[in-house]
């Protein structure tokens, strides 16, 4: 029995049912690689969904866990400790919002729900029924019942359904709409400037336009979900710094501390001193020992400026990207920015390239039916991306024989 069918009759029996079968089963990460449990390398192009951005098991990160972890793990935030506090100011100074305050949690759905509550209280401020919020169709903000509502994907309601019915869906490309959406009972408009989840789709800029000036008109603020694309994901360290807003709160989780659990909820202006004490709280947000893993990522991207470093990683993908949709009948499109990008497929069978990726050691991931995500470490190597890109085309080559309709025998 293989180490992943092993793992899987385990699992069957004490995990709950909420993921599919695993697909592998890893025991070791090295930089870009991961190891099996049969000793088999895999190309990870996909950081355990946008999480890995140094790679695993980076030193610097190792290092600040193990000695943290050997010095205070835990106090609770009934009592103050250095990480938490020089975390918060890390992330002032990168984000460069001279009045920015940070919420500490523990995971994007958890930032979402702060900056929600965050808002809601800014708005209850100015009248008692402003508590709305204006999302996006194809967002996702996250699992907890609010961040589900917000979520734009109706169908992970159907199971939940009544949710609380606070939050108001708009195309994610419709200026407009967004405007006549967001009112006197709006608090919030609640957005990711390129859709993670939603299959690597970018918000036009107008939209985002739209959405600031709505908030301005109507004393709501505006909410950027950067769970997926901060952190030097999309290139800049938050995606909204290459586009024309600047945000009242931003969320950040998956990249912030390299795969330790950790979300953080930054806001400036009046949205920095809506929540008092009572207002929210968490036990393990600000732990001492994710704080200190977050804090070497900043530090390592600063230090070997791997801003610089992923996007010419990311200019060399494109290009090769581009060349497979020249010469692949399969690939029609490249979509995304920086180290976050999106290969349009002629066909739904997003599943079958990754399936295909599978069996030639390649991690990708199918985000849509027709779009196959990738998500390399910021770290990557040029030959990495070039064995990645030789790795797909071959794997679209396979499908697109597979799929191409058969020429039956003459009878
Ligand atoms: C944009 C965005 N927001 C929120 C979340 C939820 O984050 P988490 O799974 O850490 O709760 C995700 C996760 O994929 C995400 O991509």
């Amino acid at each position: 029995m293989s180490h992943l069918d092993e793992l899987q009759t385990r699992a069957d029996q004490r995990i709950m049912h909420t993921y599919p079968p695993g697909k592998a089963a890893f025991v070791r990460g090295q930089g870009s690689v991961l190891f099996d449990g049969e000793g088999n390398a895999w190309l990870d192009l996909l950081c355990g969904l946008a999480v890995t951005s140094l790679g695993h098991a980076h030193p610097a990160v190792a290092d600040a866990v193990a000695e943290q972890a050997r010095t205070l793990v835990h106090t609770s935030n009934l009592y103050l400790t250095e990480p938490a506090v020089e975390l918060a100011e890390r992330l002032a100074e990168v984000i460069g919002w001279d009045d920015a305050t940070v919420f500490l949690s523990q995971c994007g759905a958890t930032a979402n729900e702060a900056a929600i509550k965050l808002a809601r209280k800014h708005g209850k401020a100015q009248h008692d029924g402003k508590v709305r919020v204006v999302a996006l169709d194809g967002s996702f903000h996250g699992r907890t019942l609010a961040t589900l509502e917000a979520t734009g994907q109706p169908a992970k309601h159907v199971p939940f359904a009544p949710l609380a019915g606070f939050v108001d869906h708009v195309p994610h490309d419709d200026a407009v709409a967004l405007r006549a959406a967001v009112t006197e009972e709006t608090c919030a408009v609640l957005l990711e400037v390129i859709q993670g989840e939603g299959g690597v789709r970018p918000v036009p800029d107008d939209v985002l336009l739209a959405a600031r000036e709505a908030c301005d008109e109507h004393g709501a603020l505006l909410l950027v979900d950067e769970v997926q694309t901060g952190i030097g994901r999309t290139g800049p360290m938050f995606a909204f710094q290459e586009r024309p807003v600047v945000p009242d709160v931003v969320t950040v989780a998956k990249a912030l501390a390299n795969g330790l659990p950790i979300g953080a909820c930054i806001a400036r202006g009046e949205a920095a001193k809506a929540l008092e004490p009572g207002d929210h709280a968490t036990t393990f947000g600000g732990n001492p020992v994710t704080c200190r893993a977050a804090l070497a990522v900043l530090d390592t991207i600063e230090r070997e400026g791997l801003l610089a470093t992923a996007r010419t990683r990311s200019e060399r993908l494109v290009a090769g990207l581009e060349e497979l949709v020249a010469t692949s009948p399969l690939a029609t499109g490249v979509r995304g920015r920086g180290l976050l990008l999106g290969l349009e497929l002629a066909a739904p069978v997003a599943g079958d390239v990754e399936a295909a990726c599978r069996e030639r050691f390649l991690l990708v991931n199918a985000v849509r039916p027709d779009v196959v995500r990738l998500a390399p470490p910021l770290t990557i190597s040029r030959g990495e991306v070039d064995q990645a890109l030789a790795t797909l085309a071959d794997a679209l080559a396979a499908v697109a024989a597979a799929t191409s309709p058969t020429t039956s025998e003459p009878s």
